[in-house]
């Protein structure tokens, strides 16, 4: 077992929350991790967020019944009020439901009662490594203008950053060696869209996956794939500058109206220069609000005008505004999606590939909200 924890007293301790109505957990856990963290405890939904309120919490370790409130509606607003601190689920009433709802809801990790030691630390030295990688990069993308200056500028902000990330992430395989690595890129740019919200790479892991739908219906090359979901994921990647991250902005009743966030996609675009991907990656990122009939943005450009891919894009990221589950908004049915996604043929999107993309999300349909949840970036490491 990797060990990033520490039982160095002399170093400063993280703090570890344990949050369980009942006693015989709660001393367990007090007793295996006392050597690692500084212990909080509380026995309810509200004494934990006093707690919160009162003192810094790296971990929580979270019972997912509580006396006075579920945990995963606890760990929903542990989620949007302290979105650095990490949360393991520790249950017994498990399920894979259940573990997917936590993991949806931004829980780091999920354990079974009675859990397993070597599980549970293994779990907790994870979850600490993790909030370690995400602290750095919320840090670095929240001080640091040089990413979006000059190209030497960025260039130079960017080997700092994967300096700094790979001297965390030190103990993973996943680690980016150097920028000329690519295939290591891809945990530092999942943890980036992470850093900035986890809406946001919640929303880019299911665009990613919706835009590949499409991949295996048309005659796109291996390595148009690959860019096809490397470009999907990164499509927002301009988010992750200092402005804060609205999932609406991207919608499009939001952008006619408002105009938002409108240089997000020349923004990633230039962001992601120095990493010398693909030139469709880059394509992706900065065409993928461009409209059919020409009245998107940022350029007007109109028809075969805009890349292939960037146009799939486009549709993906559309149908994810739709129907995308979030606090305080209702979504589409992918019924109703299909049929405004139809709508749109021609003014937003080219009429055959939107008939063809909407055939694909019918045929899938019963499955498809579980699979675009379940995806994470990992899973498409090598695809
Ligand atoms: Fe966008």
């Amino acid at each position: 077992m990797n060990t990033p924890v520490t039982s160095d007293p002399v170093l400063n301790k993280p703090t570890l929350l344990v949050v369980d109505d009942e006693a015989g957990p709660r001393d367990a856990l007090r007793v295996i991790l006392r050597p690692f963290f500084n212990i909080q405890t509380a026995e309810s939904a509200s004494a934990a967020v006093e707690v919160l309120n009162s003192q810094q919490i790296d971990i929580i370790t979270l019972d997912q019944k509580l006396p006075d409130r579920q945990g995963i509606d606890l760990l929903q607003d542990i989620k949007h009020d302290h979105a650095n601190v990490e949360v393991i689920i520790i249950t017994g009433y498990g399920s894979l439901k259940s573990a997917m709802e936590g993991i949806r809801h931004g829980a780091a990790g999920y354990l079974l009662k009675p859990f397993n030691v070597t599980e549970l630390l293994s779990l907790v030295n994870q979850t600490l490594e993790k909030k370690q990688r995400l602290d750095f990069l919320r840090h670095f993308i929240g001080t640091s203008t040089r990413l979006w200056g000059s190209d030497t500028e960025s260039a130079q902000a960017w080997k700092e950053l994967l300096a700094g990330y790979k001297a965390i992430a030190k103990s993973t395989s996943g680690s980016p060696s150097n920028v000329e690595d690519k295939s290591d890129l891809l945990p530092v740019l999942s943890d980036l869209l992470e850093a900035k919200d986890r809406q946001l790479l919640n929303h880019c892991s299911r665009v990613s996956f919706y835009a590949t739908l499409l991949a295996n219906r048309i005659n796109l090359t291996q390595p148009e794939q690959k860019s096809l979901a490397l470009g999907a994921f990164l499509h927002d990647i301009g988010k992750i500058g200092p402005e804060p991250y609205r999932f609406a902005d991207d919608e499009i009743t939001a952008t006619e109206k408002s105009g938002g966030s409108q240089h997000h996609p020349e923004q990633g675009a230039k962001l992601v220069l120095p990493l010398g991907l693909p030139a469709e990656v880059g394509q992706i990122i900065a065409y993928h609000h461009e409209r059919w009939d020409g009245a998107g943005y940022p350029f007007g450009l109109q028809g075969n005008g805009v890349p292939q891919l960037a146009r799939i894009v486009c549709l993906a990221q559309t149908f994810d505004h739709l129907t995308a589950e979030l606090p305080g908004r209702t979504p589409l049915s992918i019924d109703d999606a299909c049929q405004q996604m139809l709508s749109y043929a021609g003014t937003h999107f080219e009429p055959k590939l939107t008939e063809l993309f909407v055939h694909v999300v019918q045929e899938c349909k019963a499955s498809l909200p579980a699979m675009a949840l379940a995806i994470t970036p990992t899973d498409r490491s090598d695809s």
